[in-house]
């Protein structure tokens, strides 16, 4: 199907551009608006037009528990949420650290998955953090990035040995950046709150020292390494120092940490706990201006399904991690835009050319010829998040019931029209 969309606030940070015109898809590819034949046309006045979402951290489940989420089902939530390309976590069972396993998850996305899959594996035998994967032979099957996401490396030698072959092999490194001594035996953050509930804490520490871990080797290489998942205010002032240094580090802030804090934990809702914990609103407002200033250049989701029997424990027994995909938009939105603290066309960026970037790819826009990947949204639609109407199978939302601004509205993937809002 060919299509003219009309009348859009087209972003499209790559060029620079901010301006209401048309986009014409034709054969899967951006095509001039004046010369597609056949076309279906749709008046997209008001609405906010610009390069698929993507999303740099998703836990798709499959193989291993797709009880709690598919490639199917998670890639539909992705496509509901205005994400046409997802970065796919390696921690899958069994996990994805050898050719075979990439192979598998990339036949099955071609065969069930509605947006891009792209394969992330694993930077150490079963991210177990002892022995290097084969790094070589997770190139050649396709990956386009490695992580130990779940878990950190804590032998320095081994990262440092993983950040050379990833250099050699220009892959980029996503970290999880955690310190297990410090962090040992913590389901929240450690502060005031943990005291309060009475749950064991993580420290802040944790993150701090291995982001400054990953600051000296990537200076010490000459290789980049992406943190996944910053949450404290330490972390953000250590990434604006290296980068300002020129040290090629980069970070990502998720929905969840740019909106809740450690308070939210007082009714010991499981929804709540994830890894890392909700911080202070210190920690919280030090994110804020972090993803405003640039220092955070990417906004991913940790889009991390359990079932909900997996999640009706109690607190210290519970799973980490909450679905995020379906709920990313207007929660981000909510926060920065709505806020007025940060310009829509340089928050586009964070969903777009920020994680493009990170992941080394060139030209993220919507230039004539290039892929038709497109997200339209609607800034002004205020709605209350539903998770009934989730299409991810799992509902470990703490957002359920949450009024917010911004909705995803349509996403074409190739030109594809993956979903469409139906009210
Ligand atoms: O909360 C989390 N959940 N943090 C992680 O690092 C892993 C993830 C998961 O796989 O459930
Ligand atoms: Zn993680």
């Amino acid at each position: 199907m060919n299509y003219i969309l009309k009348n859009a606030r087209i972003i499209d940070p790559g060029r620079g551009i901010d301006a209401v015109g048309d986009i014409g898809i034709e054969n899967g590819l951006v095509a001039d608006p004046g010369k597609v034949k056949k076309p279906t046309v749709m008046d997209l006045a008001g609405k906010v037009l610009t390069p698929g979402f993507i999303d740099l951290h998703v836990h798709l489940r499959q193989p291993g528990n797709t009880m709690a989420e598919t490639i199917a089902s998670g890639t539909a939530a992705a496509a509901a949420g205005g994400f046409t390309s997802v970065v796919a976590m390696p921690n899958t069972s069994p996990a994805a650290d050898t050719a075979g396993a990439i192979e598998y998850l990339r036949q099955t996305a071609a065969r069930t998955g509605v947006v891009r899959v792209l394969p992330c594996g694993c930077m150490t035998k079963g991210y177990a953090g002892q022995e290097m994967a084969g790094i070589g032979s997770l190139k050649t099957a396709g990956v386009v990035a490695l992580s130990d996401d779940g878990k950190c490396i804590q032998d320095h030698a081994l990262m440092r040995h993983v950040v050379e072959y990833a250099k050699s092999f220009e892959l980029p490194i996503l970290d999880h950046c955690e310190d297990n001594c410090l962090a040992a035996g913590g389901v929240m953050h450690e502060g005031k709150w943990s005291v309060l509930l009475g749950m064991n804490g993580m420290n802040g520490a944790a993150e701090e020292l291995m982001i400054s871990r990953n600051i000296i080797l990537a200076r010490q290489i000459g290789w980049s390494i992406h943190m996944q998942h910053v949450s404290v205010k330490e972390s953000v002032d250590l990434l604006r120092k290296a980068r300002a240094e020129g040290i090629a580090v980069t970070g990502e802030a998720t929905p969840h940490h740019l909106s809740l804090t450690d308070e939210n934990i007082k009714k010991y809702d499981t929804n709540y706990k994830m890894n890392p914990p909700l911080r202070s609103e210190e920690d919280r407002q030090a994110l804020i201006r972090g993803v405003a200033d640039g220092t955070i250049t990417a906004i991913a989701t940790d889009h991390a399904p359990h079932t909900a029997t997996a999640k009706l424990v109690e607190f210290d027994h519970a799973p980490f991690g909450i679905i995020g995909l379906e709920t990313a938009l207007g929660v981000t939105y909510t926060v920065l835009v709505d806020s007025g603290i940060m310009q829509l066309p340089e928050y586009v960026k964070r969903l777009t050319t920020g994680p493009a970037e990170i992941l080394r790819m060139k030209g993220y826009d919507l230039s004539e010829g290039k892929a038709a990947d497109i997200t339209v949204f609607d800034p002004e639609a205020e709605y209350v998040i539903d998770p009934a109407k989730f299409k991810s199978k799992s509902r470990n939302t703490p957002f359920g019931g949450r009024k917010v601004k911004c909705r995803p509205l349509l996403t074409f993937v190739g030109g594809k029209l993956v979903y469409s809002f139906e009210g």
